[in-house]
């Protein structure tokens, strides 16, 4: 029986919760579609940090590296000031392991509310490939005359050919097997005409940052045009790309763009897909080791008291199986059983108005995927 060695860190406030659900549908996947989960517990988080002043130390990466996957439940505690545990943890790990991409689904599933007036499933459904290394993550830059007058700061965004290059690429073969099945909808007969069978949308802003973003607008054309020509190419700049979230979502398929725009966007995605609570993500090293979180905070206000949203939890649980660990189908089995959880049980996916508390959501998938009939 295959064994999946997995390194989980609850972190931080409700994370803790989340990830005990998370864990339960695991192991009853696990159960049902004949493998093994070995974990281990990691306290990385702001109580650690409180106690010991330490963050990620650099001796838990060659172990990390080790896994064949981690799941981190939250990271952030009220306590302590920003930055630093995202920097000392959530950021060391990404860029420690190289994971160089954060892959964002957007998908509204049934019985979710959406703050967007006569949109369904139908219309919110894609994906966003966040660069995950680079940008003004990257810590270049620096202040003098501190806290006076003459105080200057600057910090660098910056990009690496090799790594616009590694984001794109990915981001053109996930569009491919994404619709490899079926093409996308979205397309017009032209392009179906054309051989399309998908699109990918680089978001930038090449009308200000006409460095960084002219980088990747040529990247992005030198590569599709050579290697990916079935699928469709579009450009928008990111703050209409906003716009375009809110008025037609159904515009979107495959989205690539820089860790900043990332960043920003795929909270605005979260918000159509129903909230923090069914948001779920993946940083991935396609050649390493990934680490999959929901995409929310630690949600400190809520902790202990059983009423958080676990599902984006367990759907980055879900993808985990998916992506890294090759169980896909226990993950198609998971997401099946949430997509009729949220649709058929839950009543709303906010903290304390679920009809259910955490654990028995948790419950409620789990059991689900040990009755799954496929
Ligand atoms: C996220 C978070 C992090 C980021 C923070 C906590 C460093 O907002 O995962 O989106 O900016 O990447
Ligand atoms: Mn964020």
């Amino acid at each position: 029986m295959k064994t999946h060695r997995i390194a989980v860190m609850p972190g931080d406030g409700t994370g803790p919760e989340v990830t005990v659900e998370a864990v339960k549908v695991l192991q009853a996947a696990a159960q049902k579609f004949g493998f093994k989960v070995d974990l281990t517990d990691y306290d990385f988080g702001g109580e650690r940090y409180k106690k010991t002043g330490e963050t990620l130390p650099d001796s838990a990466i060659p172990e990390l590296r080790k896994f064949d996957a981690i799941l981190l439940g939250a990271i952030g505690h009220p306590d302590v000031k920003p930055g630093i545990l995202e920097k000392g943890i959530l950021l060391k790990a990404r860029f420690a392991l190289d994971q160089y991409i954060n892959l964002r689904p957007v998908k509204l599933f049934p019985g979710v509310e959406t703050p967007l007036k006569d949109k369904t499933p139908e219309d919110i459904d894609f994906v966003v490939v966040r660069e995950n290394t680079e940008d003004a993550y990257c810590g270049m830059g620096g202040v003098s005359h501190y806290g006076t007058q003459d105080e200057v700061a600057v910090q660098t965004a910056m990009y690496t050919r090799m790594g616009v290059e590694r984001a794109i690429r990915y981001a053109f073969e996930y569009a491919k097997k994404r619709n490899a099945k079926k093409a996308w909808k979205g397309l017009s007969d032209d392009d179906k005409k054309a051989g399309k069978i998908g699109q990918l949308t680089l978001v930038g802003k090449t009308n200000v940052l006409t460095f960084l973003y002219d980088l990747w607008e040529r990247a992005f054309h030198e590569i599709g045009e050579a290697d990916y020509k079935n699928v469709k190419r579009d450009y928008n700049h990111v703050d209409a790309c906003c716009m375009w979230f809110v008025k037609n979502p159904q515009w979107y398929d495959v989205i690539v763009t820089g860790n900043m725009f990332g960043d920003i966007i795929t909270d605005l995605g979260a918000m159509i897909q129903g909230g923090m609570g069914i948001a779920a993500g993946g940083n991935i090293n396609p050649e390493g080791v990934s680490m999959f979180e929901p995409i929310g905070g630690s949600a400190p206000k809520y902790t202990g008291q059983n009423v958080i949203n676990p599902l984006a939890a367990i759907c980055s649980a879900q993808m985990m199986l998916d992506v890294a660990l090759g169980e896909t189908q226990a993950a198609e089995a998971i997401e099946k059983v949430v997509m009729d959880v949220t649709g058929t049980k839950m009543k709303s996916m906010a903290a304390g108005r679920m009809g259910y508390s955490t654990s028995e959501v948790g419950d409620l998938v789990a059991q689900g995927v040990a009755d799954y009939k496929g």
